[in-house]
């Protein structure tokens, strides 16, 4: 067994305690944004909601998860600050949370959100839930009350291949591979909302509240003039005696809620591991002094494993080569009981860096132990020593491991995520199974000051060219300011969160906690794609 990490951090430091205020502001501004994301719609709606005897969205989740067991909310920062009057959590709320003992994917309409309509980013995060839900061979259990579409924005959100036909797709295909999709209709489902329960496995439906139909009672008197009531229409009694469209009528939604429980509790076939699982033991040094030791300037190096020591179990961990390529460091340890293999930054990567991730990836793949990068990258190293040394190829190689690796990636972003440091670092286009950011992160293709020192040069080379004489020191900041100014919004976290760059952005004290989750839910699924008998595999390469 390896020996604990030594921490060398000074808590007493004034470092220390201008770096812990820092993070605290950062902390609270992500929790206030939280917050009002699940306010929800307001509290007009909330009444009208009330007065319908409807439960609101995260009471429905409180009845349908386990007591006392932990909900491992995604995307809750979806849509923030995108549209022109707030869309809370993008009207959706999504997450995996234990329901009869099972780990579902929960995926809830906030009908206090514009009727739960789909914006864009609905859309998304509902999409992306599916994903995680394939991935991880997750139930989904889906909380209906939607009026389908967010009208006005039909143009980015109906016809196009990630659009809201491809939610309809994944639950047919997802069923195909035994993965169970069931509905709950708990208010009015019109046309794509309708879709939902239409497509479950089994779903059901509350009486008085919930109707199902392609379209409502005024559509269907402007269309073909007939008048019917919402209940004759699209009722429980209507789908359940003649449609056949729906299979348990509830009476309320504690009983509809109690029969999705009932559901899942029949499904059978909980997780299987081969993954040499131990009981969790709980790191030496507190998660909260992660506040101190990330540096408020992220300029400021630090030593990575100090933050390995607060992750990992008992602080223990085994460094794979760390006298090579030693900014990136490369190690085995648990978290929670669970075998991990982790790549965390220590500085700008080498091409031996590349090399040494790449074979480390390799390793973990062959032996299926789930990875976890820890990003904080600026990128790889330019310059003409490092390019005739074969840099980019070396990279390469890290990125091809990390893009073909089968077992569960999971990606924190801790500082800086920038340029193919993004990428080998399992970004979100390698297919992370997760992906957290804290919330000082910082996602662009390069650093700001970057960026306007390249398109300042590009100028002068054209100007220069052209036999111009150089930018004054006004026209110099003419261009640096806005470029500034945009990548300093743009590489926001909260603005990659908005987007779905990410699953979440999370308090640093909750890492372990939050990784622990999405390590117990990626168990649901095989831990390695084992490759076919006779077929062509690779050994673990040393560059
Ligand atoms: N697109 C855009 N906005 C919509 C909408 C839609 N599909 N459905 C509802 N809204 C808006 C309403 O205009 C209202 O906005 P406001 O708060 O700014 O006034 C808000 O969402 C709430 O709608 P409201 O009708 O007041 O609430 P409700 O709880 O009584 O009914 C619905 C909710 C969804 C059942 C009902 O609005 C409805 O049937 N909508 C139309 C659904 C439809 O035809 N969808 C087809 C698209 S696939």
């Amino acid at each position: 067994m390896s020996n604990a990490f030594v921490s060398q951090l000074v808590v007493q430091s004034p470092e220390f305690a201008t770096n812990a205020a820092a993070m605290r502001r950062q902390v609270e501004l992500l929790q206030g944004r939280l917050d009002e994301a699940k306010a929800g719609g307001g509290a007009a709606a909330v009444a009208t909601q009330r007065a319908r005897q409807k439960l609101l969205v995260r009471e429905r989740l409180a009845l349908l998860l386990d007591p006392q067991t932990p909900f491992l909310e995604l995307s809750a920062l979806a849509a923030y600050g995108r549209h022109p009057s707030p869309v809370p959590g993008a009207g959706v709320v999504s997450g995996i949370g234990r329901v009869a003992g099972r780990e579902c994917m929960v995926v809830a309409n906030d009908p206090t959100v514009k009727g739960g309509t789909y914006f864009p980013e609905s859309i998304k995060k509902h999409l992306r839930a599916q994903a995680i839900a394939r991935q991880n061979r997750l139930p989904c259990v889906y909380l209906v009350d939607s009026g389908g579409i967010f009208l006005p924005l039909q143009a980015q959100t109906f016809a196009d291949q990630e659009h809201f036909g491809k939610i309809f797709a994944n639950q047919a295909q997802m069923s195909a591979m035994g993965i169970a999709q069931i509905a709950v209709v708990l208010g009015m489902c019109t046309a794509g909302g309708a879709y939902v329960p239409a497509m479950a496995d089994e779903n059901i439906i509350v009486r008085g509240n919930g109707t199902i139909y392609l379209a409502g009672p005024p559509l269907v008197r402007a269309a073909t003039g007939e008048e019917v009531s919402a209940q004759d229409l699209g009722g429980a009694d209507m789908h359940a005696e003649r449609s056949g469209v729906v299979d348990h009528v509830a009476d309320d939604e504690a009983h509809a809620l109690r029969l999705a429980r009932e559901v899942v509790g029949r499904l059978g076939g909980c997780k299987r591991t081969t993954l040499a699982v131990t009981p969790p033991e709980a790191p030496l040094y507190p998660a909260e002094e992660l506040y101190g030791l990330v540096p408020a300037d992220p300029r400021q190096p630090y030593d990575v494993r100090e933050i390995l020591a607060r992750l990992l179990d008992g602080s223990r961990f085994s460094p794979f080569k760390a006298a090579y390529g030693p900014n990136l460091v490369c190690a085995f340890g648990r978290l929670h009981g669970y075998p991990v293999g982790v790549l965390a930054n220590n500085g700008v990567l080498f091409g031996a860096c590349g090399q040494k991730g790449a074979h480390f990836v390799q390793l973990c793949e062959q032996r299926g132990v789930p990875l976890i990068f820890l990003q904080n990258i600026t990128g790889f190293m330019v310059g003409r020593a490092e390019e005739e040394a074969g840099i980019t190829k070396d990279g390469a190689k890290m990125v091809q491991a990390v893009a073909t690796a089968t077992v569960p990636k999971l990606t924190v972003m801790l500082g800086a995520s920038h340029g193919a440091g993004n990428y080998a670092m399992c970004g979100r286009a390698f297919g992370p199974r997760f992906l957290f950011a804290w919330p000082n992160a910082k996602v662009s293709v390069m650093g700001a000051e970057q960026a306007a020192q390249v398109l300042l040069q590009l100028k002068e080379a054209q100007r220069q060219g052209a036999g111009a004489p150089p930018l004054t020191a006004a026209e110099q900041q003419a261009i640096r300011a806005p470029v500034l100014k945009q990548y300093a919004s743009q590489s926001d976290a909260t603005f990659a969160s908005a987007q779905l760059w990410d699953d979440g952005i999370i308090d640093p004290a909750q890492t372990r906690q939050t990784l622990a989750l999405a390590l117990s839910a990626c168990l649901n699924a095989p831990t390695r794609v084992e490759p076919a008998p006779g077929a062509p595999a690779a050994p673990v390469f040393r560059f």
